[in-house]
């Protein structure tokens, strides 16, 4: 365990599972990505939550967090802002190789594939952290099962936040069980709003205004072929989930499924 690891190596609450962190990853001062042993019973689809966290004292100190690997690999990871005096963030940020966190024993969510109606292109639009869930979905071979396309887009402020969805997708397009068929529907789609990059504006005006689609050289959005996943912040929920239900799309849930699902993104405080 490191020198200021702040686990205390006990049995985890029964809802619990103990998971051994095995990499931390440091992309910016406020942004870690952190990998860790799946336990063995841990069952999840791709693109769900699950709470995780540490002990504080003697009672776990948990939040929802998205799991950013896919349903089959034998390791769970995750995508982290660090909020300046968030009570778990500020101690994850800290978590090195062999530590211990928590991890809940009831992964949930909307951002999963059931949760949609067959159709061609799937956009997965996300914001900052909000693109945790899809990188566990571009990683899910169901999703180029049921897509022609899939198309990412990430819009952060600064380049450097645009670093993990970058290596998540080129470790997508390497990887030998869905490398082949991301390479040829899995588009990264990147825009900042407080940095020159040549798309810029939130995803919200690129969908309005006809950039994102003429930067993909592809049609707007139709909701007879179009499914959509959206996760940010609140308001960028609202805003997009505005912009959908005005261009015909229905929104879907796991009882029953629609043409785009929302959930905020977590990985926060
Ligand atoms: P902006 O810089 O114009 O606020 P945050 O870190 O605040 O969650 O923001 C992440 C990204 O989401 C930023 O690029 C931000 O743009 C953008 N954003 C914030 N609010 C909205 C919104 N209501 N709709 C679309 N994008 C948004």
């Amino acid at each position: 365990m490191s020198e200021n690891a702040t686990v205390t190596r006990q049995a985890p609450p029964p809802n619990l599972y103990a998971a051994r962190v095995e990499q931390v990853r440091h992309y910016t001062d406020k942004l870690f990505a952190f990998t860790c042993e799946r336990p063995a019973a841990f069952r999840f689809r791709s693109g769900e939550f699950v709470m995780i966290g540490l002990m504080n004292g003697e009672r776990p100190l948990l939040r929802a967090y998205s799991i950013a690997s896919p349903a089959w690999d034998d390791r769970l990871s995750f995508y982290s802002i660090n909020v300046p005096d968030g009570p778990l963030t500020s101690r994850l940020q800290h978590i090195r190789p062999s530590d211990e966190i928590l991890v809940g024993r009831k992964p949930t969510g909307t951002l999963v594939l059931d949760a949609l109606t067959p159709g061609k292109r799937l956009f997965l639009l996300s914001t900052g952290t909000g693109v945790a869930p899809f990188a566990s979905l571009i990683r899910e071979p169901e999703t180029y099962e049921r897509y022609d396309q899939v198309i990412v887009t990430h819009t952060c402020r600064t380049d450097a936040e645009l670093a993990y969805s970058r290596e998540i997708v080129a470790d997508t397009l390497a990887d030998p069980l869905v490398g082949e068929e991301a390479r040829a529907k899995l588009r990264l789609v990147t825009s900042l709003t407080r940095e020159a990059h040549p798309l810029e504006g939130r995803i919200t005006m690129l969908v309005k205004n006809g950039d994102l689609f003429a930067s993909l050289g592809a049609p707007p959005f139709d909701p007879a072929q179009d499914r959509i996943m959206i996760c940010g912040s609140a308001p960028m929920l609202q805003d997009l989930k505005a912009i959908a239900l005005e261009a015909g799309f229905v929104e879907g849930s796991n009882h029953e499924p629609g043409t785009f699902v929302i959930e905020r993104a977590f990985a926060g405080s």
